[in-house]
């Protein structure tokens, strides 16, 4: 049986979305969980998050696992990405199962080191210039929800939501307060329809309230969305509704032509769900037709779906407006 809290994840990879957005801007900030993270994980003493091992990165260039949903070398600066796999807005988010996960908060303290030595090299009005242009994407709160889910907590749910939500706006406050204006936020998958998770499930369905969690807060992040935009009257922003793109394809698999969405292509057992995607784990035959490529995560099939929703897509999938517009969008 897979371990009961392991939470190490959320269900979609967004990585292929910094990718795709890359050809369009100089610069992208990137923070936030595994749904983003490039192999951080994998330079943390004593961290348990970590995937650089087959199968996983079967299908990159030269198939080698690299610690997460990609990896992109580049010759001229393009960014930076502080995400690390397992980690959400609290900071004890990750530290009890996986260890040593660098938590948002932290994160964000990388990035104000980064701003220090710009004002250093650059001064205020260059630093200003400089932060004003770059995209900053949040993917986070998905392993929140599945800690306070899974840990059993006496918090009633309705207060639980608010504290994650307060904690994402005050971060999205600090990077606005360092000069950041163009936001891409991931808000939270159907987590509850995670392999991970159906296998709690006896009918093998999703875990409805955890799907009940993150359409909450999508919801509620919307509405802090626009009044932050409304205080700060040069920022602009996209919120990526990963819910509504998620269950669109959970539920019309073949529209997309997904022909497995419950079970991962790699793992073992139950839905294939109850090991990681290890060298001795079941490999599906046809990675491309899985939603899942292993308990936590999509394929990559699935993650190139998904950016290119949150890249081109319409109002129902991201909003106010879509990430191309945000890339395009004069800088303030
Ligand atoms: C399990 O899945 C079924 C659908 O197959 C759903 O109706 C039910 O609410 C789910 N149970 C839980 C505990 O989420």
């Amino acid at each position: 049986m897979a371990k009961r809290l392991v939470v190490i994840a959320p269900c979609l990879a967004m990585a292929a979305v910094f990718r795709a957005v890359n050809a369009e801007v100089p610069v992208i900030f990137i923070f936030g969980d595994s749904t983003a993270d490039v192999g951080t994980n994998n330079f943390l003493p004593g961290c348990k998050a970590r995937i650089d091992f087959p199968f996983n990165g079967i299908d990159f260039p030269n198939g080698k696992a690299t610690g997460s949903a990609s990896a992109v070398k580049r010759r001229s600066f393009r960014g930076l990405n502080f995400a690390s796999g397992g980690s959400g807005l609290l900071d004890i988010t990750g530290q009890t199962m996986q260890k040593n996960v660098v938590p948002l908060g932290e994160q964000i303290h990388q990035f104000h080191i980064v701003h220090g030595n710009l004002m250093d090299t650059m001064g205020p009005s260059g630093t200003e210039n400089v932060l004003s242009k770059p995209l900053f994407f949040i993917s986070t709160a998905n392993n929140d929800i599945f800690g306070y889910y899974h840990s059993g907590s006496t918090i009633p749910k309705e207060e639980s939501l608010p504290i994650f939500l307060t904690y994402c706006v005050v971060i999205i406050q600090t990077l606005l307060n360092l000069g950041a204006r163009k936001f891409g936020i991931i808000s939270v998958p159907p987590i509850g329809c995670c392999p991970s998770q159906r296998i709690y499930n006896a009918t093998g369905g999703c875990l409805e309230e955890l799907d009940e969690h993150a359409r909450a807060f999508h919801a509620t992040m919307g509405v802090l969305m626009e009044k932050l935009s409304c205080e700060y009257s040069d920022m602009k922003y996209s919120l990526g509704n990963t819910y509504e793109m998620t269950i669109n394809v959970v539920e019309n698999p073949a529209l997309f032509n997904f022909k497995e969405v419950a079970s991962a292509c790699c793992g073992s057992e139950k839905l294939n769900a109850e090991s990681f995607c290890e060298p001795k784990a079941n490999l599906c035959s046809k990675r491309s037709e899985y939603l899942f490529w292993y308990l936590f995560h999509p394929t990559q099939t699935a993650s190139k779906l998904a950016a290119l929703t949150l890249y081109s897509g319409e109002q129902r999938f991201v909003s106010p407006i879509n990430f191309a517009q945000l890339a395009a969008a004069a800088a303030a």
